[in-house]
């Protein structure tokens, strides 16, 4: 797949960093979009980024330009007639996306590649609206895409088996760290994630714990990079409550997804974090940082109850056939830079120990949130551990 002409469908956020991507890799690059203001705002981007790069000392500015010649920035549809594999980064909304691969299929030839960057819709469902779904595939990029290492690809039900093999072998070249996942809803880091939020968010709403205290256990005795209130500041609360209420529904309302009131409210007040001024903290007045209380041991119950939470969800993506045990941990060690993959720590913790939290939460709530995946009993059962066998 070395000289592929690559088309990306869509230029904003996503779509302008796929087409640097690919373009840096020695692909030619064709981007569309609908709007001619948003291509131009990603060609001036893209331009601005790699100059910046080049600036500093990251690339020569013959390399840059180079880059920045291989992508034809296109106001026509028709311009990705050529392409032999099309990365869709258009707007998160089924009935378009569908729209937009059948409009696809009667442009390019029959052997081209189409993929989808969705982050939350069914590949499957895109894929049953074409005429060829076997050459339908999910491949999801992290944002920002050329700084993001990681790659998840989702085949879907249809998918042809070397379609699959040669994206993953074309995203290695890329430099790309690849992952296969099911075609399940939030894939492998989005499903897998939602524990750091919501077991962050009740613990609060119980009143166990305040907001920079949950944050201070999970970074300074957890080793997280930001608190899970920090890094929903960051990632904006509407972005992440989004997030949260379609994986919950997407799971027929499974209760471990379901949303929290705190950040709904929160979304409501407008409080979305960094980009409106407020969010759980302030970031535009001179306010002192709320500090955390320092208490060694509510910081490890802190701890043990939301990493043990996170673990229970990735042995059960596990237990469902999302992904194999190495993807699971490489994603979650790569999409969102946790310290540790969650079930080599399980390893590491003990899996008994982590039935015997998850165990004790149920035996305290009694809610469907807290029951243990049966993968970790049956494991703890036969004294069994992930990576048992690499070691
Ligand atoms: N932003 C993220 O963090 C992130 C991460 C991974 C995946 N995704 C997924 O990537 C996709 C794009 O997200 P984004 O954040 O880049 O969105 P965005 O809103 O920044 O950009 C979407 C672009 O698509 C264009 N567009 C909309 N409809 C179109 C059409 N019919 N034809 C051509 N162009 C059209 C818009 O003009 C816009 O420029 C979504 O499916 C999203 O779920 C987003």
């Amino acid at each position: 797949m070395e000289n592929l002409k690559i088309g990306v469908v869509g230029s904003g956020t996503m779509g302008r960093g796929i087409a640097q991507v690919a373009a840096t890799a020695g692909h030619q690059v064709v981007v569309y979009d609908k709007d001619p203001q948003a291509l131009q705002q990603a060609h001036n981007f893209v331009e601005r980024i790699l100059h910046r790069q080049a600036e500093k000392g990251r690339m020569t500015h013959q390399q840059a330009t180079a880059i920045l010649n291989r992508i034809y920035w296109a106001d026509t549809f028709n311009s990705l007639s050529d392409c032999q594999l099309i990365i869709e980064a258009i707007i998160e909304n089924l009935e378009v996306k569908k729209a937009v691969f059948q409009q696809l299929e009667a442009l390019v030839n029959s052997t081209t590649i189409l993929a989808t960057n969705t982050s939350s819709l069914s590949v499957t469902s895109i894929a049953a609206a074409c005429q060829i779904p076997q050459r339908v595939i999910g491949i999801h990029f992290f944002n920002p895409a050329p700084l993001m290492k990681l790659v998840e690809i989702a085949p879907a039900l249809q998918t042809d088996a070397s379609i699959r093999d040669q994206c993953v072998a074309m995203l290695h070249n890329w430099g790309k760290i690849v992952v296969v996942t099911k075609d399940t809803p939030g894939f492998i880091v989005n499903r897998v994630a939602r524990p750091f939020y919501s077991e962050a968010l009740r613990i609060y709403e119980e009143g166990i714990a305040d907001i920079a205290t949950i944050d201070w256990a999970m970074t300074a005795l957890g080793g997280f990079r930001m608190g899970p209130f920090t890094l929903m500041d960051f990632i904006g609360n509407d972005v992440n409550y989004a997030v949260t209420e379609s994986t919950w529904r997407a799971f027929f309302h499974e209760p471990r997804y379901k949303p929290s009131f705190t950040q709904k409210r929160f979304v409501e007040a407008g409080w979305l974090g960094r980009k409106t001024g407020r969010g759980y903290y302030h970031y535009d007045d001179n306010a002192p940082a709320p500090q955390p209380k320092r208490d060694e041991q509510l910081g490890k119950c802190i701890l043990q109850r939301i990493r043990t939470m996170l673990i229970n969800e990735a042995a059960d993506a596990l237990f469902w056939g999302v992904a194999s045990a190495q993807d699971i941990d490489l994603a979650m060690t790569t999409g969102v830079n946790y310290p540790k993959g969650l079930l080599a720590w399980s390893d590491e913790l003990g899996i008994q120990t982590c039935v015997k939290t998850m165990d004790q939460l149920y035996e305290e709530y009694r809610e469907d949130r807290y029951r243990c995946s049966p993968l970790l009993r049956r494991m703890a059962r036969k004294g069994e551990k992930f990576f048992e066998k690499q070691r």
